[in-house]
């Protein structure tokens, strides 16, 4: 079956047609995406990320690991403007350092925060619908007929499989609806960079599975960030994967590529991931180490 076995790349490992999946989906096709380049944060003296270099095309699912305190939090508030960064970090060319928070926002950069940041007293369709309008005056809003849904809204509502509690405070959400409500309300603002931090935490084995299986969803048309400690997430849906480490970038690559460098598995000795991330070694890996 496999015509050239002599290439360099990794294309010849993958079925035919298929594209690295380091590259994502539309890699080399698209200008839309994010390139970070020599990124630093200085916290009165303390860096907290140094150097950091990172390019995330369309189609992307990258995921962004490394114990804690590595920086991972704050490359995302670097990025949307939270934290005051040196550098720089193009999103399809425009430049975002030194940018505000909500013309970052403009730009189509939405992120999450690990404790979900929903209007819990409003419902489904209401957070949707403010979230959509951030763009939009208030008498337009007050003026539509409430029957009426935005088209985005509808879509974000199917999407997120949120559409049977539109009219459910939100309150009321399992944890799990309430991440996948703030991902709607990225999706209403046509953010096309999504950077979701620790998504998972705290979520059910079903909850991860469905998680997973939206952002392959919402990932194909944009470029989608994830920072999570949970390894076997990790395993199951990204494409790519970086590992941070105090503040520096050690390894990148594919699950396989990350789980097989040393200098990974050393950062991650004894930890509670380090033994997350040996589950996944393969086999013969496996085997050495317990005939050792
Ligand atoms: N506002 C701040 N002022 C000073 N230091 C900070 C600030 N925010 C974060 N830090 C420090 O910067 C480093 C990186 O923190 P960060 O929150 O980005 O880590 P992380 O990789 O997200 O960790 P975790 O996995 O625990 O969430 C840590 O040493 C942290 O204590
Ligand atoms: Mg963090």
């Amino acid at each position: 079956m496999t015509k050239d076995t002599t290439v360099s790349t990794t294309a010849h490992l993958l079925p035919d047609g298929e594209k690295d999946p380091r590259l994502g989906g539309n890699a080399g096709m698209s200008s839309d995406y994010l390139e970070v380049r020599g990124l630093s944060v200085d916290f009165g003296g303390f860096k907290a990320v140094r150097d950091v270099d990172l390019t995330l095309f369309q189609g992307d699912l990258r995921f962004l690991i490394g114990p804690n305190g590595a920086g991972k939090t704050t490359i995302i508030d670097a990025i949307t403007g939270l934290v005051p960064s040196t550098g720089s970090i193009q999103k399809s060319g425009v430049e975002l350092v030194g940018k505000k928070v909500h013309q970052i926002a403009r730009l189509g950069v939405g992120r999450t925060f690990q404790t979900a940041s929903v209007f819990e007293e409003l419902t489904v369709l209401q957070n949707l619908d403010i979230a959509a309008g951030a763009g939009r005056s208030v008498r337009t809003m007050l003026r539509r007929r409430p029957a009426e849904v935005p088209a985005a809204i509808e879509e974000a509502l199917e999407t997120t499989g949120l559409a049977h509690l539109r009219d459910k405070p939100a309150g009321v959400l399992a944890h799990g609806q309430k991440q996948w409500l703030e991902i709607g309300m990225l999706l209403v603002q046509n953010a096309s960079v999504l950077l979701l931090d620790e998504p998972v935490a705290g979520m059910s084995g079903e909850e991860r599975e469905q998680t997973g299986n939206l952002l392959r969803r919402i990932g194909g048309e944009r470029t989608v960030v994830v920072v999570e400690h949970d390894m076997e997430f990790m395993r199951s849906f990204a494409t790519s994967v970086t590992v941070l480490a105090r503040g520096q970038v050690l390894a990148e690559g594919t699950v396989e590529e990350v789980q097989a460098n040393p200098k990974v598995q050393e950062v991650y000795l004894g930890t509670m991931e380090g033994d997350a991330l040996e589950d996944g070694a393969d086999a013969a890996n496996t085997s050495q180490n317990q005939g050792a």
